[in-house]
């Protein structure tokens, strides 16, 4: 059976004389050197992605910030710096990862609704970009740190612009019932605020409306009320030197059809231009769509246990692993590395933790024998990034591939390396 005539790869994953390959590798060489759960990413596929942001926005003053939490392995953040992005953070510790992956200061913005005054502190310290603030509470208490440290934080305020993203609940962020962003209604006040304190300098507006979207529709409802907003803002007297629309482009993961990067802001810019706002330096916070379809998790299938309602496939990847279909019934495609010719039937594809909600992939249709590997698709975000050590499993091994090379860019974590911090009582 011909898997990749069924339903396309992604880009940079492909079969060669049988046998699945990101670009000139062999996932099951790559499986049986590195073992396994293994992560592999393209970086081809990341670059990429990232092409497509950047056609789109050449010739005008923007800038690409990673949000560094969909993956924030060094190796992937290099990538994306070297390739010309800033980062987008929401702690200390991705500050931290941000500066040791070497991006310059300037060209980091630091997102979140609960930011300390110990993460403000070190950000007005190492001087990035700019604070997106999330509450009014927020801004005073930035305000007095960056006056305690005689300085001025730039700041933007996240507008929670009340559109729908359409997408599920938990990624949802732009609706009047998320923690999100300042209302609408409060925004133009709070600015006047901002405008006002001495510890705080205005430099722009932002939004960020949802993960994995899939339509054109909300980005141009939200771009139209920011910027009715800046427009506000402006006659305010308060001048807002950069719009940032957030991230929340989604992927295909299974038969999904979202835009492509370029179409998007191609039908964003239209707006822009028809609006006045065409001279207007625009950042965006994408993760997932630069990402997302460039991983791989390479599982090896330890049990069949066929049963009376339900085949069980128990695979040596697990929900601490890849924790999306656990959390949000996240669909992910599974494919073999190596397809047999034999007769397939329908598995639950299943991970060791002691938890029935650790399951990769439901009712999957797949001819496995044990000890085959498997392959979960569109694994480049939010899996390694949220994977745990529940049942004290050290997280898996990440590989950046480019072209025929190999660079282990994340080695596998041992038992050692978990019990590290922890001390025995005395
Ligand atoms: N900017 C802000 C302020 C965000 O909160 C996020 C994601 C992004 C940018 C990047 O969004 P992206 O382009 O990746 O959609 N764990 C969930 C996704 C959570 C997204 C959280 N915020 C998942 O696995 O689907």
């Amino acid at each position: 059976m011909n898997i990749a005539s069924v339903h396309p790869l992604p880009p940079h994953i492909h079969y060669l004389n049988g046998h699945l390959c990101m670009e000139e590798c062999s996932l099951e060489a790559l499986a049986r050197e590195h073992g396994t759960p293994l992560f592999v990413y393209s970086q081809a596929a990341m670059l990429n992605a990232l092409g497509s942001y950047q056609r789109s926005l050449a010739g005008r003053e923007h800038l690409i910030c990673y949000a560094m939490k969909a993956n924030s392995t060094l190796g992937i953040l290099q990538t994306l710096v070297r390739a010309g992005c800033g980062l987008d953070i929401v702690s200390g510790g991705e500050l931290e990862r941000a500066l040791a992956a070497g991006v310059a200061p300037e060209r980091i913005i630091f997102s979140g609704v609960g930011k300390t005054r110990h993460e403000m502190r070190r950000a007005l310290a190492v001087g990035i970009g700019c604070f997106n603030v999330e509450s009014r509470a927020e801004l005073d208490v930035l305000d007095s740190v960056a006056q305690e440290a005689d300085t001025r934080a730039p700041v933007s305020i996240r507008v929670n612009p009340n559109v729908d993203a359409k997408t599920h609940p938990y990624i949802s962020t732009g609706l009047k019932g998320n923690k999100f962003g300042i209302a609408h209604e409060d925004v133009v006040a709070t600015y006047r605020h901002a405008a006002q304190c001495r510890g705080l300098r205005v430099v722009g507006i932002d939004c960020h409306i949802g993960s994995q979207i899939t339509q054109t529709g909300p980005y141009l409802d939200a771009m139209d009320r920011i910027l009715d907003l800046v427009q506000a803002i402006e006659s305010a007297g308060v001048p807002i030197a950069h719009i940032d629309f957030g991230g929340g482009l989604g992927i295909d993961y299974n038969g999904d059809t979202p835009p492509a990067a370029d179409q998007l802001w191609q039908a964003l810019l239209d707006k822009l231009e028809t609006r006045g706002f065409g001279d207007r330096k625009i950042l965006l916070e994408p993760g997932r769509s630069l990402v997302g379809n460039a991983g791989v998790c390479v599982t090896e299938v330890l049990y069949l246990k066929p049963g009376e309602q339900k085949n069980f496939l128990i695979v040596d990847a697990a929900m601490n692993d890849l924790p999306r279909p656990a959390m949000y019934e996240a669909f992910h495609r599974i494919v073999p590395v190596a397809p047999r010719q034999d007769a397939p039937a329908t598995w639950d594809v299943v991970g060791p933790v002691c938890e029935s909600g650790d399951w990769l992939g439901r009712d999957r249709t797949l001819a496995v024998q044990a000890g085959d590997l498997l392959a979960v698709l569109s694994a480049g975000a939010y899996c390694m990034s949220m994977a745990s050590n529940y049942n004290t499993r050290g997280r898996a091994a990440e590989l950046l591939v480019q072209g025929e090379q190999v660079t282990v860019i994340r080695q596998r974590e041992t038992a050692a390396d978990q019990l590290r911090l922890e001390s025995l009582l005395p």
